[in-house]
Protein backbone atom coordinates (compact mmCIF):
# COMPACT_ATOMS: atom_id res chain seq x y z
CA UNK A 1 0.00 0.00 0.00
CA UNK A 2 1.85 3.22 -1.01
CA UNK A 3 1.85 6.61 1.39
CA UNK A 4 -1.06 8.24 2.06
CA UNK A 5 -2.37 11.86 3.11
CA UNK A 6 -5.46 10.82 5.69
CA UNK A 7 -5.01 12.65 8.63
CA UNK A 8 -2.57 15.33 9.62
CA UNK A 9 -0.34 13.23 12.48
CA UNK A 10 0.45 11.01 8.55
CA UNK A 11 3.33 13.19 8.60
CA UNK A 12 6.35 12.53 10.98
CA UNK A 13 7.64 16.36 11.69
CA UNK A 14 10.26 15.81 9.36
CA UNK A 15 8.17 15.21 6.65
CA UNK A 16 6.05 18.01 7.42
CA UNK A 17 8.89 20.29 6.92
CA UNK A 18 10.27 18.58 3.65
CA UNK A 19 6.57 19.66 2.46
CA UNK A 20 6.65 22.88 3.59
CA UNK A 21 9.77 23.49 2.39
CA UNK A 22 8.62 22.20 -1.30
CA UNK A 23 5.74 24.36 -1.22
CA UNK A 24 7.39 27.43 -0.34
CA UNK A 25 9.38 26.53 -3.81
CA UNK A 26 6.45 25.79 -5.61
CA UNK A 27 5.22 29.12 -4.34
CA UNK A 28 7.84 30.79 -5.77
CA UNK A 29 8.44 28.97 -9.19
CA UNK A 30 4.77 27.62 -10.31
CA UNK A 31 6.17 25.18 -12.49
CA UNK A 32 9.17 23.94 -10.34
CA UNK A 33 8.45 20.39 -10.70
CA UNK A 34 6.00 18.45 -13.27
CA UNK A 35 5.55 14.73 -11.92
CA UNK A 36 2.21 13.80 -13.78
CA UNK A 37 3.69 15.15 -17.01
CA UNK A 38 1.94 13.17 -19.71
CA UNK A 39 -1.02 14.70 -18.62
CA UNK A 40 -1.05 12.03 -16.26
CA UNK A 41 -4.65 12.03 -14.25
CA UNK A 42 -5.64 12.51 -11.07
CA UNK A 43 -9.24 11.90 -9.56
CA UNK A 44 -10.60 14.54 -7.25
CA UNK A 45 -13.80 13.25 -5.93
CA UNK A 46 -16.48 15.15 -4.39
CA UNK A 47 -19.44 14.05 -1.89
CA UNK A 48 -19.79 17.20 -0.52
CA UNK A 49 -19.43 21.00 -1.90
CA UNK A 50 -16.28 23.03 -2.72
CA UNK A 51 -14.66 25.71 -3.87
CA UNK A 52 -11.45 26.21 -2.70
CA UNK A 53 -10.43 22.56 -2.49
CA UNK A 54 -11.91 21.83 -6.13
CA UNK A 55 -10.14 25.06 -7.65
CA UNK A 56 -6.54 24.56 -6.02
CA UNK A 57 -6.67 20.78 -6.71
CA UNK A 58 -7.71 21.38 -9.83
CA UNK A 59 -5.20 24.06 -11.14
CA UNK A 60 -1.99 22.09 -9.32
CA UNK A 61 -2.60 19.28 -10.70
CA UNK A 62 -2.79 20.89 -14.34
CA UNK A 63 0.15 22.68 -13.07
CA UNK A 64 2.10 19.44 -12.07
CA UNK A 65 1.47 18.58 -15.72
CA UNK A 66 -1.39 16.20 -15.10
CA UNK A 67 -5.25 16.15 -15.84
CA UNK A 68 -7.39 16.67 -12.90
CA UNK A 69 -10.32 14.37 -13.71
CA UNK A 70 -12.87 15.89 -11.26
CA UNK A 71 -16.13 13.40 -10.05
CA UNK A 72 -19.23 14.81 -8.22
CA UNK A 73 -19.80 11.72 -6.39
CA UNK A 74 -23.43 12.20 -6.54
CA UNK A 75 -23.34 11.71 -10.73
CA UNK A 76 -21.15 8.44 -9.95
CA UNK A 77 -22.06 5.17 -9.26
CA UNK A 78 -20.49 6.19 -6.15
CA UNK A 79 -23.53 7.85 -5.44
CA UNK A 80 -25.54 4.48 -6.07
CA UNK A 81 -23.91 2.50 -3.52
CA UNK A 82 -21.15 1.30 -5.39
CA UNK A 83 -18.63 -0.29 -3.13
CA UNK A 84 -15.35 1.62 -2.28
CA UNK A 85 -13.07 -0.82 -2.77
CA UNK A 86 -14.38 -1.64 -6.08
CA UNK A 87 -14.39 1.92 -7.34
CA UNK A 88 -10.52 1.69 -5.66
CA UNK A 89 -9.88 -1.10 -8.31
CA UNK A 90 -11.24 0.54 -11.38
CA UNK A 91 -9.37 4.39 -10.21
CA UNK A 92 -6.41 2.70 -9.54
CA UNK A 93 -5.29 0.92 -13.03
CA UNK A 94 -5.98 4.66 -14.79
CA UNK A 95 -5.22 7.20 -12.37
CA UNK A 96 -1.48 8.72 -10.47
CA UNK A 97 -3.89 9.41 -7.10
CA UNK A 98 -7.22 9.77 -5.60
CA UNK A 99 -8.42 12.80 -3.68
CA UNK A 100 -11.44 12.40 -1.93
CA UNK A 101 -14.21 14.80 -0.02
CA UNK A 102 -16.94 12.45 2.07
CA UNK A 103 -18.39 12.23 5.46
CA UNK A 104 -17.13 9.55 7.17
CA UNK A 105 -13.10 9.36 7.77
CA UNK A 106 -13.23 5.61 7.64
CA UNK A 107 -14.80 6.10 3.61
CA UNK A 108 -11.06 7.57 2.74
CA UNK A 109 -9.33 4.44 5.05
CA UNK A 110 -11.62 1.83 2.91
CA UNK A 111 -10.41 3.81 -0.60
CA UNK A 112 -6.25 4.06 0.92
CA UNK A 113 -6.56 -0.03 1.78
CA UNK A 114 -7.98 -0.88 -1.35
CA UNK A 115 -6.22 1.52 -3.80
CA UNK A 116 -2.27 0.74 -4.90
CA UNK A 117 -2.14 4.84 -5.53
CA UNK A 118 -1.86 7.00 -3.07
CA UNK A 119 -4.93 8.77 -1.50
CA UNK A 120 -5.70 11.99 0.30
CA UNK A 121 -8.08 13.53 2.01
CA UNK A 122 -9.96 16.34 1.05
CA UNK A 123 -12.05 17.08 4.14
CA UNK A 124 -13.61 14.40 6.43
CA UNK A 125 -16.26 14.71 9.20
CA UNK A 126 -12.85 14.01 11.38
CA UNK A 127 -10.11 16.02 9.58
CA UNK A 128 -8.89 18.76 7.19
CA UNK A 129 -5.27 17.87 6.73
CA UNK A 130 -4.84 19.69 3.41
CA UNK A 131 -6.61 22.80 4.75
CA UNK A 132 -3.73 22.71 8.14
CA UNK A 133 -0.99 22.11 5.75
CA UNK A 134 -2.00 25.76 4.15
CA UNK A 135 -1.88 26.67 7.24
CA UNK A 136 0.97 26.18 8.71
CA UNK A 137 2.91 26.84 5.54
CA UNK A 138 0.81 30.43 5.51
CA UNK A 139 2.41 31.09 9.16
CA UNK A 140 5.55 29.62 9.06
CA UNK A 141 5.85 32.58 6.30
CA UNK A 142 4.58 34.94 8.41
CA UNK A 143 6.50 34.12 11.69
CA UNK A 144 9.52 32.16 10.37
CA UNK A 145 8.73 29.22 12.34
CA UNK A 146 5.96 27.20 13.57
CA UNK A 147 7.53 25.66 16.79
CA UNK A 148 6.84 26.79 20.02
CA UNK A 149 4.23 29.27 18.63
CA UNK A 150 1.02 29.04 20.47
CA UNK A 151 -2.07 28.46 18.00
CA UNK A 152 -5.48 28.91 19.60
CA UNK A 153 -8.73 27.92 18.00
CA UNK A 154 -12.02 29.39 18.71
CA UNK A 155 -15.37 27.46 18.11
CA UNK A 156 -16.38 24.10 17.34
CA UNK A 157 -14.02 21.72 19.06
CA UNK A 158 -15.51 18.90 17.55
CA UNK A 159 -15.21 19.28 14.16
CA UNK A 160 -12.79 18.63 11.13
CA UNK A 161 -10.57 22.29 11.71
CA UNK A 162 -10.20 21.73 15.26
CA UNK A 163 -8.94 18.33 15.29
CA UNK A 164 -6.78 19.19 12.41
CA UNK A 165 -5.06 21.73 14.01
CA UNK A 166 -4.48 19.71 17.24
CA UNK A 167 -3.10 17.09 15.10
CA UNK A 168 -0.82 18.79 12.96
CA UNK A 169 0.10 21.80 14.51
CA UNK A 170 1.24 19.42 17.33
CA UNK A 171 3.61 17.34 15.08
CA UNK A 172 5.03 20.98 14.46
CA UNK A 173 5.81 21.43 17.96
CA UNK A 174 3.34 24.37 18.51
CA UNK A 175 1.34 25.02 21.52
CA UNK A 176 -2.27 24.11 20.42
CA UNK A 177 -5.57 25.28 22.28
CA UNK A 178 -9.34 24.96 21.58
CA UNK A 179 -11.64 27.08 22.96
CA UNK A 180 -14.98 26.25 22.70
CA UNK A 181 -18.24 25.38 24.80
CA UNK A 182 -18.92 22.14 26.70
CA UNK A 183 -20.65 19.49 24.28
CA UNK A 184 -18.23 20.90 21.39
CA UNK A 185 -15.00 19.58 22.88
CA UNK A 186 -12.37 18.11 20.49
CA UNK A 187 -13.06 14.14 20.01
CA UNK A 188 -11.16 12.92 23.50
CA UNK A 189 -8.96 10.01 21.51
CA UNK A 190 -7.81 12.95 18.69
CA UNK A 191 -6.90 15.23 22.08
CA UNK A 192 -4.51 12.41 23.40
CA UNK A 193 -2.84 11.99 20.67
CA UNK A 194 -2.46 15.13 20.02
CA UNK A 195 -0.50 15.33 23.35
CA UNK A 196 1.31 11.88 22.57
CA UNK A 197 2.60 13.99 19.82
CA UNK A 198 3.59 17.21 21.17
CA UNK A 199 5.40 15.07 23.87
CA UNK A 200 7.53 14.82 20.99
CA UNK A 201 8.01 17.90 19.39
CA UNK A 202 8.30 19.69 22.44
CA UNK A 203 4.57 21.70 21.93
CA UNK A 204 1.56 20.75 23.59
CA UNK A 205 -2.44 20.59 22.98
CA UNK A 206 -5.42 21.97 25.50
CA UNK A 207 -8.33 22.43 25.15
CA UNK A 208 -10.50 25.02 27.14
CA UNK A 209 -14.31 26.31 28.00
CA UNK A 210 -12.94 30.11 28.50
CA UNK A 211 -12.40 31.77 25.03
CA UNK A 212 -10.04 34.39 27.01
CA UNK A 213 -8.09 31.63 28.85
CA UNK A 214 -7.33 29.50 25.67
CA UNK A 215 -6.21 33.09 23.86
CA UNK A 216 -3.72 34.08 26.02
CA UNK A 217 -0.78 35.10 24.16
CA UNK A 218 -1.60 33.80 21.57
CA UNK A 219 0.47 33.97 17.88
CA UNK A 220 -2.06 32.74 15.97
CA UNK A 221 -6.25 33.09 16.06
CA UNK A 222 -8.12 30.19 14.03
CA UNK A 223 -11.72 29.79 13.57
CA UNK A 224 -13.73 27.97 11.43
CA UNK A 225 -17.90 28.28 10.53
CA UNK A 226 -19.91 26.81 13.28
CA UNK A 227 -22.57 24.48 11.29
CA UNK A 228 -19.94 22.34 9.42
CA UNK A 229 -21.69 20.59 5.81
CA UNK A 230 -23.93 18.27 7.05
CA UNK A 231 -25.10 19.38 10.11
CA UNK A 232 -26.92 22.34 8.01
CA UNK A 233 -30.32 21.30 9.43
CA UNK A 234 -28.79 21.74 13.48
CA UNK A 235 -28.09 25.57 12.50
CA UNK A 236 -30.39 27.07 15.06
CA UNK A 237 -28.62 25.31 18.14
CA UNK A 238 -25.78 25.89 16.62
CA UNK A 239 -25.69 29.71 17.22
CA UNK A 240 -25.89 30.97 20.67
CA UNK A 241 -23.50 28.39 22.34
CA UNK A 242 -20.71 29.76 19.91
CA UNK A 243 -21.13 33.48 20.34
CA UNK A 244 -18.73 33.79 23.05
CA UNK A 245 -16.12 32.49 20.84
CA UNK A 246 -16.24 34.51 18.32
CA UNK A 247 -12.90 36.09 17.10
CA UNK A 248 -13.62 39.72 16.98
CA UNK A 249 -11.83 42.99 17.97
CA UNK A 250 -12.26 42.18 22.51
CA UNK A 251 -11.12 38.09 21.33
CA UNK A 252 -7.92 39.87 19.53
CA UNK A 253 -7.20 41.74 22.53
CA UNK A 254 -6.30 39.13 24.68
CA UNK A 255 -3.86 37.13 21.90
CA UNK A 256 -0.66 38.67 21.21
CA UNK A 257 -0.60 42.09 19.48
CA UNK A 258 1.62 40.70 16.65
CA UNK A 259 -1.22 37.80 16.00
CA UNK A 260 -2.30 36.44 12.72
CA UNK A 261 -5.82 35.41 11.89
CA UNK A 262 -6.65 32.10 10.00
CA UNK A 263 -9.94 31.12 8.67
CA UNK A 264 -10.28 28.63 5.88
CA UNK A 265 -13.29 29.70 4.77
CA UNK A 266 -16.09 29.75 3.51
CA UNK A 267 -16.55 32.71 5.89
CA UNK A 268 -19.86 33.72 7.90
CA UNK A 269 -18.58 37.61 8.94
CA UNK A 270 -20.49 38.79 12.12
CA UNK A 271 -20.50 34.82 13.12
CA UNK A 272 -17.75 33.06 13.95
CA UNK A 273 -15.78 35.89 13.00
CA UNK A 274 -16.16 39.88 12.50
CA UNK A 275 -15.36 42.19 9.56
CA UNK A 276 -12.94 43.94 10.78
CA UNK A 277 -10.93 40.94 11.84
CA UNK A 278 -11.55 39.18 8.41
CA UNK A 279 -10.35 41.96 6.44
CA UNK A 280 -8.32 43.60 9.12
CA UNK A 281 -4.26 44.25 8.83
CA UNK A 282 -4.23 40.81 10.70
CA UNK A 283 -5.84 38.17 8.40
CA UNK A 284 -4.04 36.32 6.55
CA UNK A 285 -6.89 34.49 5.12
CA UNK A 286 -5.76 35.11 1.47
CA UNK A 287 -2.52 33.81 1.65
CA UNK A 288 -3.82 30.87 3.42
CA UNK A 289 -6.54 30.25 0.48
CA UNK A 290 -3.63 30.84 -2.09
CA UNK A 291 -1.36 28.16 0.18
CA UNK A 292 -3.84 25.24 -0.46
CA UNK A 293 -2.80 25.41 -4.21
CA UNK A 294 1.35 24.84 -3.01
CA UNK A 295 1.16 22.77 -0.06
CA UNK A 296 -1.37 20.61 -2.14
CA UNK A 297 1.02 20.37 -5.23
CA UNK A 298 3.67 19.64 -2.54
CA UNK A 299 1.44 17.14 -1.17
CA UNK A 300 0.88 15.81 -4.53
CA UNK A 301 4.72 15.76 -5.50
CA UNK A 302 5.86 13.71 -2.31
CA UNK A 303 3.37 11.52 -2.36
CA UNK A 304 4.08 10.60 -5.76
CA UNK A 305 8.12 10.69 -5.30
CA UNK A 306 7.36 7.83 -2.30
CA UNK A 307 5.07 5.47 -4.47
CA UNK A 308 7.63 5.58 -7.40
CA UNK A 309 10.49 4.90 -4.89
CA UNK A 310 12.33 7.86 -6.42
N1 LIG B 1 -11.49 25.67 2.94
C1 LIG B 1 -12.05 24.82 2.05
O1 LIG B 1 -11.77 23.62 2.03
O2 LIG B 1 -12.92 25.41 1.19
P1 LIG B 1 -13.90 24.71 0.15
O3 LIG B 1 -14.99 24.03 0.96
O4 LIG B 1 -14.43 25.82 -0.69
O5 LIG B 1 -13.13 23.69 -0.63
N1 LIG C 1 -15.67 22.68 9.10
C1 LIG C 1 -16.06 23.08 7.77
C2 LIG C 1 -14.87 23.30 6.90
C3 LIG C 1 -15.18 23.81 5.51
C4 LIG C 1 -13.98 23.93 4.63
C5 LIG C 1 -16.95 22.01 7.16
O1 LIG C 1 -16.66 20.83 7.32
O2 LIG C 1 -17.96 22.37 6.53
Amino acid sequence: MPRSFLRDDDLTATEQVEIFDLADTFRAERFHQQPLAGPQSVAVIFDKPSTRTRVSFSVGIAELGGYPLVIDAQSSQMGRGEPIEDTARVLDRQVEAIVWRTFGQDRVEAMASAASVPVVNALTDLFHPCQVLADLQTVRAAKGRLAGLRLTYLGDGANNMAHSYLLGGAVAGMHVRVGSPAGYEPDPAILARARELATDSGGSAGHDTSAKAALEGADVVATDTWVSMGQEGQSDDRSSPFVPYTVDAEAMSYAAADAVVLHCLPAYRGKEIAAEVIDGPQSVVWDEAENRLHAQKALLTWLLAKARGV
